[in-house]
């Protein structure tokens, strides 16, 4: 199977299951995620800040991703491996198109970029190239300096309307699936209904796309210095590091 067919197939999920996506950024995170069954495995460039510490993702380099995409894909047999295209790798169709090929090299199944209807132009070039590609609309990390931070989107009439155009533009380029992040529930559903590509939901709250993709340090709650406020934590590994290190640190000092 090729690598549009492969994204098809999450594609013509729309109205029937709801597709499940989490981040991984290293080999044993991938291969448990994927014998679990996950659908997606995104290698997100928020590994900035969960891997490197920086405060946000504008300093993610191409060489970041395709190092932690390579140990991904060495973990994930069966999930859609997709690999961020980071902030300044994809400022014109012809570099798009060429930094998506060394993620693809590096084990990427598909590419994700960020924004709508100045980026359907690259799409094209990507998808021409044989590479699938998501589109990420909403919230925009990779923009969070000029937007002064992580702010709701969808909350007006003009607002919703705009992602929706953004949304319709990639669609037409062909972009299996869209990213929805921290986009109103209403304005969600609004464009989850209008969109024949399936919409992929974080921070949107339950049920309101087709999707759900959520980062896995807020899941299993490895990163207890930042949990965005709509996240669900289901472990407390975290807790469980330090107590392992306590017990050793203990038994060690007798
Ligand atoms: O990098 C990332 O983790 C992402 C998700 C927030 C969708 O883009």
């Amino acid at each position: 199977m090729n690598l549009i067919e492969k994204a098809d197939r999450l594609r013509k999920r729309k109205n029937r299951v709801p597709i499940s996506a989490l981040t991984a950024y290293d080999y044993a995170t991938a291969r448990l995620l994927d014998e679990a069954g996950v659908d997606l495995l995104l290698v997100g460039d928020s590994l900035g800040m969960v891997v490197f510490g920086y405060p946000d993702t504008t300093r993610v380099t191409l060489d970041h991703m395709t190092h932690h995409t390579e140990a991904v894909a060495r973990g994930a047999k069966s999930a859609l491996i997709l690999g961020d295209l980071p902030i300044n790798t994809y400022p014109d169709p012809q570099t798009a198109v060429a930094n998506a090929r060394k993620l693809v090299k590096a084990g990427a199944q598909a590419v994700k970029l960020e924004g709508g209807l100045r980026q359907a132009e690259k799409v094209r070039a990507i998808i021409d190239a044989g590479i699938p590609v998501i589109g990420h609309l909403g919230m925009l990390p990779q923009r969070v300096k000029e937007e002064g931070g992580y702010k709701k989107k969808g909350k007006t009439h003009d607002e919703t309307q705009a992602i929706l155009e953004g949304a319709l533009a990639l669609q037409d380029a062909g972009v299996f699936a869209i990213v929805l992040e921290s986009v109103l529930p209403k304005a969600s559903r609004l464009l989850t209904r209008e969109l024949e590509v399936p919409t992929i939901g974080i921070g949107c709250g339950e049920g309101n796309c087709d999707g759900e993709i959520a980062v896995i340090t807020d899941v299993i709650g490895s990163y207890p210095w930042f949990v965005p406020p709509f996240a669900t934590q289901r472990a407390d590994v975290a807790g469980e590091i330090t107590k392992a290190v306590k017990g050793y640190l203990d038994a060690l000092s007798g």
